[in-house]
């Protein structure tokens, strides 16, 4: 019997409900809260009669602590599971410490102003120190660390895929099949077609910030940074076949150096077809990847903003989003003293997913470890108190759920290795 509040009603957080409806004997009771409350009502209504579990739904600004204090202390959950978006990370972990509720999340924090003068200081700082400079890391969030132990609470980060389910791989890979891990390639590949010139599959924000940063790999303990998409490999892909994939930054890169130890290089390969990336070329070119306000017809924009108003919605592209996604994770390394490599990876079909919750694969393959996380929590199978990644905890319950909840693993003891 556990009740969970859900922060945030778009494209990742609609299939993590309908998944935690589904699973309705740990999920008794919901409570969906997001700025936008018709689409919690909306969701709710769709969900009617489908399930045993309770729902209710609220109006919540998540960037104010206080309305989400107040928030919680109406609905009193178990868990918070944050799926809205990265700026609200900060303000949601100190609503769970001030009301003692643990707390979970899909993306570590990154502003949502970067022109902020107070944020910008502590990021050239931190860019010259660790050598990387995407505007996310785990700084922010491991800060909490102390304050989550103390309080025997848990604050679980990036249980999505990628970060999260790559990390579980890893931890397994760590458990089960390697004495020392080498090497990690984790491999994002996504084969779907939604017909449309140019669209992102999850929030447009969030997603071109990303893919237009320079990219970055670990190797022996130190980030290597290199210009935007740079690195370009070719890989055959399981059920999906060949594409070109491109090295980028990724968050879990910068926890796994942490927890695997002895890693000596850490890469994250995401593909991209080439009208994609000539449409974020032209797009950035134009400053439209622009986080910056400026004025227009006297009022003030932000260029990326006005670009995600007139991009499709990604929750709208599950009906025409048709093929496969793979995402997994390549290992080398020793056991029993004999070199081995080791692929362990999911593949995902579109419209399957379309057809059992209304969403393409992107969302899925975020929203099914959402809620399987927030099972691991609310079942104890998962419960150090502090402010943990996927990695640190046990992985065999949770791919158990993963296997169990729509996204199987594949496994390779006989890759072809990334050059
Ligand atoms: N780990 C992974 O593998 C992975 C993969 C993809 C995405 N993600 C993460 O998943 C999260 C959700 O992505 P998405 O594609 O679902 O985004 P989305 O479709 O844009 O949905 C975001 C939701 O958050 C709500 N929201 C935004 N600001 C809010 C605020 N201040 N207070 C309350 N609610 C607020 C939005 O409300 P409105 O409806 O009012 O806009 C919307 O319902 C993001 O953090 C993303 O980075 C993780």
């Amino acid at each position: 019997m556990s009740k969970v509040l859900v922060i945030g009603c778009g494209g990742v957080a609609q299939v993590a409900i309908r998944k935690c409806a589904q699973r309705s004997e740990v999920f008794t009771e919901m409570c969906i809260a997001s700025r936008t409350k018709s689409k919690c009502d909306a969701l709710a209504e769709d969900l009617k009669g489908t399930t045993p579990m309770k729902i209710t739904t609220a109006r919540v600004d998540a960037d104010k602590v206080d309305e989400v204090i107040a928030l919680i202390r109406d609905c009193k959950p178990d868990l918070v599971m944050n799926i809205a978006l990265p700026y609200q990370d900060l303000t949601i972990m100190d609503a769970c410490l001030a009301c003692g509720v643990n707390y979970m999340d899909t993306a570590n924090y990154e502003p949502e102003d970067t022109d902020d003068p107070a944020w910008r200081e502590i990021y050239e700082k931190r860019c010259r120190e660790k050598g990387f400079s995407a505007y996310f890391d785990y700084s922010w969030q491991w800060a909490y660390r102390e304050r989550f132990e103390k309080a025997g609470l848990i604050a679980l980060l990036g249980c999505g895929f990628d970060p999260g389910v790559t990390q579980a791989y890893c931890a397994y890979a760590q458990k089960h099949e390697f004495d020392q891990i080498d090497t990690i390639d984790i491999l994002d590949c996504n084969g779907g077609d939604h017909g449309y010139p140019f669209a992102t599959n999850f929030n447009p924000e969030v997603n071109l910030r990303e893919v237009s940063a320079p990219g970055s790999y670990i190797e022996n303990g130190k980030w290597v940074e290199i210009p935007a998409m740079s690195i370009k490999r070719e890989y055959d892909f399981d059920q999906v076949g060949r594409k070109d994939m491109y090295l980028l930054h990724h968050e879990e890169l910068e926890s796994l150096a942490e927890n695997i130890p002895g890693v000596k290089r850490l890469r994250f390969f995401m593909t991209f077809g080439q009208s994609y990336l000539t449409h974020m070329k032209c797009l950035e070119n134009v400053g439209m990847l622009s986080t910056t306000p400026v004025s227009f017809e006297g009022r003030e924009i932000v260029p990326i903003k006005f670009l995600k108003a007139l991009l499709p919605d990604p929750a709208s592209l599950g009906p025409r989003t048709v093929g496969k996604t793979n995402i997994g994770c390549i290992f080398t390394g020793k056991k029993d003293g004999k070199e081995k490599t080791y692929y362990i990876y999911n593949v995902c079909d579109h419209q399957a997913c379309y057809r059992e919750v209304k969403s393409q694969a992107i969302s899925y393959t975020t929203g099914v470890p959402a809620m399987c996380g927030a099972m691991m929590l609310l079942t104890g199978k998962w419960n150090t108190p502090g402010v943990h990644t996927v990695e640190e905890f046990d992985p065999d319950p949770f791919l158990e759920a993963l296997d169990q909840n729509g996204l199987p693993r594949s496994e390779n003891r006989a890759p072809v290795i990334v050059e």
